[in-house]
């Protein structure tokens, strides 16, 4: 396999290209020449992106405007990407979460975030990674996870698990791929200042140094799956408090999240 990825002139599709760091992935992107198949539910916001993009970089576009909650969506997405394109690389960056009182998460919020975090990132996988191997292109994938997958996350339970699900997952599966013409890349950001944290409870710890900033967030993970690397976790900070969390007995680790959650969630 080559030791890096090389976008440019390459076909990479990125879920979640409407906003925040799935947007901001794309424009780097393009800025390397990459051509882009962007998919998300806003299918009108991924037009203006994708107008603005092939305007500026030259490159070609192709908008799948999809819900990834729903099983017969994440299917299509895959069928119509590889009949437009020759796929070289995956970003399964979409994602949804619930900051609060686990117990205030209704079954069809839970079942929402379990669809789109959880379930189609496994089916994309299970469809992209056979696609990838035939085409022989030493191409990769990027999944999102976050911090919130390696440590216990009192008050975003079931996000904290869905993420959890997949740094495991993807840990697991890049090791059953070794030898195959393929990489698989977890990355696992902090708090990213996005529309995640802005239009939530969580827009109070906004300018603070607990948000990285997207730009830089974006270009992290985007390193990351270049240089293949099986996992990456962005910023000194995150990258400090979870080696300090080695020292500590995870009760701890999960009471002190716990306190500094519910501060947030009180000022809100
Ligand atoms: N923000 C943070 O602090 C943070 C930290 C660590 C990890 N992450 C992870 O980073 C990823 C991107 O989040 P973000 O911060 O950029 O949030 P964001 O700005 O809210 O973006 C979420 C993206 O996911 C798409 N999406 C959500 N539900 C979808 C569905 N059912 N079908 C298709 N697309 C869907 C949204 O597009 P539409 O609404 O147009 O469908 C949007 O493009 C997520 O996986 C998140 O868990 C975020």
């Amino acid at each position: 396999m080559k030791n890096h990825m090389e976008f440019s002139g390459r076909w990479v599709l990125v879920t979640g290209a409407s906003s925040g760091l799935g947007e901001e992935m794309a424009r780097q992107l393009a800025r390397q020449r990459a051509n882009l198949i962007l998919v998300a539910r806003r299918g009108a916001r991924l037009n203006t992106i994708k107008s603005e993009l092939e305007q500026a970089h030259g490159i070609q576009c192709h908008v799948i405007p999809a819900d990834l909650s729903s099983p017969a969506d994440v299917d299509r997405v895959h069928a119509e990407a590889i009949a437009r394109a020759d796929v070289y690389a995956v970003i399964l960056n979409a994602g949804v979460t619930h900051f609060g009182p686990h117990l205030d998460l209704d079954w069809a919020g839970f079942q929402n975030m379990l669809a789109t975090n959880v379930t189609s990132v496994v089916r994309l996988v299970n469809l992209f990674c056979p696609y990838l191997i035939r085409q022989n292109q030493s191409g990769g994938l990027l999944l999102v996870s976050s911090m919130a997958g390696l440590l216990p996350v009192p008050y975003q339970a079931a996000y904290a698990g869905t993420k959890a699900f997949i740094t495991n997952f993807s840990q697991s599966l890049s090791q059953e791929l070794i030898g195959e013409n393929l990489s698989i890349t977890v990355f696992s950001p902090g708090g990213i200042d996005t529309a995640m944290t802005q239009g939530s409870k969580l827009r109070h710890f906004e300018n603070t140094v607990f948000l990285q900033d997207v730009k830089s967030c974006a270009a992290d993970g985007l390193a990351a799956l270049r240089a293949r690397k099986p996992l990456f976790v962005p910023g000194r900070l995150n990258r400090t408090q979870l080696f300090a969390t080695r020292f500590a007995p995870r009760s701890l680790v999960a009471s002190i999240a716990r306190s500094a959650y519910r501060r947030v969630l009180d000022k809100a």
